[in-house]
Order: structure tokens, then sequence, then C-alpha cells
């Protein structure tokens, strides 16, 4: 066996290869099968991104085609996974609700468990994709007490996110905002993957133990859900608010945070990997801008995060340790714009990290790895002798 290397949080460990995603996090590169990231977010649509991180090139027409109808045809949710849902208090955090319901997917396809061949392995991807936006807009139809609906089948995988999330119970139309729509699928791009993260990890390693793709998914909403991870966003926008209601000093928050003894830390800013800038923080800036203009909408946060990036940046603490905004740091700006609640922010996230998880679960399926499961080194009490509980 030999000795184990230790290397907590595998800061220096490489689980697997992959042949995903590239990330260069000294040059801030990022890309999805030999694309960049820059270039997919300006002119690709969510779907075809979806398609090229799972099945590894661009779809032709034909392909994105057959790939939207065969998700289409998946799309109804069993009317008793709202039974389940209904269980569950309105306070529940949205991530929590979507956990479990993708979870209890699996109750209600036990076919979709058994995925040893690439044709099943298909069929529940199609199936999962299919599903878990209508399962993440009804985490928002829960909290908000209204109706449930399935997908509208004649308009697009985003726009149908966005109908399920804000129609109206009332109303027979919801009328769709161009700007939403564009900056939206933007978002989901960007979130599509990030090779081996915490999410992804856990997908990869539950799946290794042939769980089935559902259940590896379940778990990969769950490990999402933390604030050191994805839901960052959610705790970015607190954050300002926070700020904001203080007067928006910024400067005792950057104090705070650079305070060993205060648990604090600057939402939204640092990562294991880039040290130099996050190239989607960079674009999602950029769109913040733009979005917040096209919407005609003024939020005073956006001010304040600025302020806060341009003093954490000058700051030597920050400097040293290469700190930067990170992917989180405005998009829960743009999602406000948009009218999601915060809630729901880290939800959106695993709508967008979906396709990533599916494509390296199905790698690491295809490439038969092996059942994922670290060693440790021992450092507890050597071997005792029993003690009767009288004498303890
Ligand atoms: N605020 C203040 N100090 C920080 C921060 C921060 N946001 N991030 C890192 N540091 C300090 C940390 O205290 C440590 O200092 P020292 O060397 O003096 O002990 C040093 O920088 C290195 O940090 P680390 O915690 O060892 O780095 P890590 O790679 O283990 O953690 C991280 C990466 C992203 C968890 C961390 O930077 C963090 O907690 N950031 C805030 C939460 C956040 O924005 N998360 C979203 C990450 S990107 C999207 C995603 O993953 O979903």
């Amino acid at each position: 066996t030999g000795a184990i290397t230790l290397d907590p949080g595998y800061k220096n460990t490489g689980s697997c290869e992959s042949a995903i995603t590239f990330l260069d996090g000294e040059k801030g590169i990022l890309r999805y099968r030999g694309y960049s990231i820059e270039e997919l977010a300006e002119k690709a649509d969510f779907l075809e991104v979806a398609y090229l991180l799972i099945f590894g090139e661009l779809p032709t027409e034909t392909q994105l085609q057959k790939f939207n109808t065969d998700i289409l045809d998946q799309s109804i949710v069993n009317e008793d996974m709202k039974t389940v849902l209904k269980g569950f208090p309105e306070s529940a955090h949205p991530m929590g609700v979507l956990s479990s319901l993708t979870s209890a997917l699996t109750a209600f396809n036990p076919k979709s468990v058994n995925v040893d061949s690439e044709e099943d392995m298909y069929k529940a991807i199609v199936k999962i994709l299919a599903k878990f936006p209508v399962l993440a807009a009804w985490t928002l139809r829960k909290k908000n007490n209204q109706n449930l609906y399935n997908k509208d089948t004649n308009i697009g995988y985003v726009e149908s996110l966005l109908k399920m999330m804000f129609q109206e119970d009332n109303k027979k139309n919801y009328k769709l905002n161009k700007t939403v729509v564009n900056a939206l699928d933007k978002l989901l791009i960007l979130h599509a993957d990030h090779e081996q993260n915490c999410s992804t990890s856990t997908v990869r390693i539950v799946g290794s133990s042939h769980a089935g793709l559902f259940a590896s998914i379940s778990a990969g909403v769950s490990a999402l859900w933390g604030p050191l991870h994805g839901g960052a966003n959610q705790a970015v926008i607190e954050m300002l608010e926070e700020i904001k209601a203080d007067g928006g000093d910024t400067s005792k928050f950057i104090a705070k945070a650079k305070d060993k003894d205060d648990p604090f830390r600057l939402m939204g800013f640092g990562h294991r990997v880039y040290k130099n800038f996050d190239p989607r923080a960079k674009i999602i800036k950029k769109a913040a801008d733009e979005v917040l203009g096209q919407l005609g909408v003024e939020d005073p946060i956006l001010e304040i995060a600025k302020g806060l990036e341009k003093a954490a940046l000058e700051d030597q603490y920050f400097i040293d340790r290469k700190l930067y905004p990170n992917v989180d740091f405005y998009s829960g700006i743009i999602y406000r714009a948009m009218g999601i609640p915060t809630e729901m922010f880290t939800v959106m996230f695993a709508v967008g990290r979906l396709p990533g998880w599916i494509a390296q679960w199905r790698e690491m399926r295809l490439r038969k790895e092996p059942i994922g499961r670290p060693r440790q080194v021992y450092i507890g009490e050597t071997h005792r002798k029993f003690k009767d509980i009288a004498n303890r």
C-alpha cells in the first residue's frame, strides 16, 4: 500500500482525466471542449452548450433539433411529485426542495437508475434535462403559493423556464422579455461547467458507486448550496444589502474580511483556481451594466459592489492572496434586475450547472472509472482495552 499523501481539500490532487473543461487559473482561461467561454457566451445558446459539454461537439441543426425534441418529450413531471412538494413548509429553502425533488425523481423513474448502456444513459440524460427546470420553477411557485405549470413546449428551454417561474395564475399569456431571456441564457452558459469543483466532484463520486444519474445530481445540488460554493451568489447580495443598510461604507467590511478572528469573508471573492481574474466575472460585470441599462433598473447595490471591488483590489491583503471577484460577485445583481428572488439564485446556478454535472457523470461512466474512495491518515488513539461501563 505504501505511504499515503495527505492533501486536505484536494488542493493538489487530480481526481480524474477529463476532456470536458479546460481551466488555466494563472491566465484566466476557461474553455468548454476547446471553445472559449467568451465566444460561447456571445454566440451560442444554452441548449447548444449543454449538447457540446455532454457529447463533445457543437450540434448540427438536425442534432440540436432531435436533442430538443427528445427533451420536450420527457418534460411532463409526474403529478404525484406535486404531493411531495406540497409536504414542504413554505419557509423551506428552494435548494433543499430542489435536491429533495430531484431525489424523488428516482422513485418515479426507477428504470433511470440502471444505465449500463449508452442508450439508457441518453434516456436518463434527456429526462433530467427536461424535468429539472420544471422542478426548479416549482420551488419558486411553492414559495409564492402559486399554481404549478409544466413546460410550454412551443418555446425555448430558457424561455419556458422563465414562463414556468413567472406566469401569473390568472393570466393566459406571459410576455417574454428578450433582454431577460438573453441575459439568463448567458448566465446559464457561464455556469454550465467548471471542471472538478465541489459539486461536480460530488456528482462524480456519488455516480462512481453506480447510484444513478438523478441521485448523483441531487447530491450535486446539495453540495452547490453551500455559501463557499454556489450559495455565494445569495450570500453576496445579502452582504451588499447589509453594507447598504449600514450606510454604504465598504471599508468596515474589508477590515472584517481581513480580520482572522472574524469568520466573515468577502463573499464573491477568491477562487481555488483563478489567481489573476475569473473570466466569467469579467463577462458578468459587463453584462450587469448592460442588462440593468436595458431593463431601466437602477440598483444602488451595483454601485456598492463596484466600490467594494475597487477597494478590495487596491488592498494589500487581497493583492497578496490573489483574491479577485468570482462568477458569483455580479451574477446576483443581474438575477435581481430580472425579478428573481434572492433565495432562488443558487437554484438558477444549479440549472446552469446541470449539463456540466451530466457531462462529467457520463464521462466517468463511459471511462469505467473505479469507485471514488479516498484514503486518510489516521491520527486517533492506538489500540485500547475495553473498559466496563462501571469503570469509565
Ligand atoms: N475574503 C477574505 N479572505 C479570503 C477570502 C475572502 N473571500 N477568500 C480567501 N481568503 C483568504 C483566506 O483566509 C486565506 O488567507 P490566509 O492565507 O491568510 O489563511 C487565503 O485567502 C487563501 O484562502 P483559502 O480559503 O485557503 O482558499 P481556498 O482555495 O480554500 O478557498 C474559496 C476558495 C472560494 C472557498 C474562498 O476564496 C472563499 O471562501 N470565498 C468566498 C466564497 C465565494 O465567493 N465562493 C464562490 C467561489 S466561485 C463559484 C463557485 O465555486 O460556486
